[in-house]
């Protein structure tokens, strides 16, 4: 081997033992963490997303705060799979996984299809479906802790 050769192959050799890691060796608290910051990114683009409605902000961007609540929403379930008891995350989230994850897909199915109608149809056609697309209020009534 020339040198170079051995050098590639000890970072080849690092690099790999470096992504296997993590795998066994997760902080649930980075897992807890992680999946609030998913969640504040929900909360964040609800919230710009009603002052569109309300005058407050560019009704231009109502189409682009759907379609990113739609991307989020696609990723927070994976942000659930690794049991993490704790933040405040109810037991149940993992207790009842079959009926979590339903409602979690139902929400990004229904908040995907509210980013293609507004996209298509702008506010007009979108605004009836905002509020059985956004359930964030009965996933929290049973999944998450009462503050
Ligand atoms: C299928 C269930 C489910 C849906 C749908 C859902 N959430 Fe959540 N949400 C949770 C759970 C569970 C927690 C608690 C997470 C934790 O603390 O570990 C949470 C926490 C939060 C938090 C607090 C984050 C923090 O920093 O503590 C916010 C804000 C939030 N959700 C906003 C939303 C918004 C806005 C929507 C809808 C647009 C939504 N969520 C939809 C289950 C859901």
């Amino acid at each position: 081997m020339t040198r170079f050769s051995q050098f590639a192959a000890g970072l080849a050799f690092a690099v790999a033992a470096s992504l296997s890691a993590p795998a066994n060796a997760v902080d649930p608290t980075d897992l807890i963490d992680y999946r609030k910051h998913v969640m504040k990114s929900l909360g964040a683009q609800a919230a710009a997303l009603n002052m569109t409605l309300q005058g407050k902000a560019p009704a231009e961007s109502f189409a682009i705060h759907a379609e990113t609540l739609a991307l989020v929403a696609s990723t927070a379930l994976m942000a659930f799979e690794p049991k993490a008891e704790g933040g405040d995350a109810k037991p149940e989230v993992w207790a009842k996984y079959a009926d979590f994850s339903k409602r979690m897909k139902e929400f990004a199915a229904g908040t995907a299809e509210l980013a293609k109608v507004a996209k298509a149809g702008g506010v007009a056609a979108a605004q009836p479906m905002i509020q059985g697309a956004l359930t964030c209020k009965g996933c929290h009534d049973v999944y998450r802790v009462k503050k």
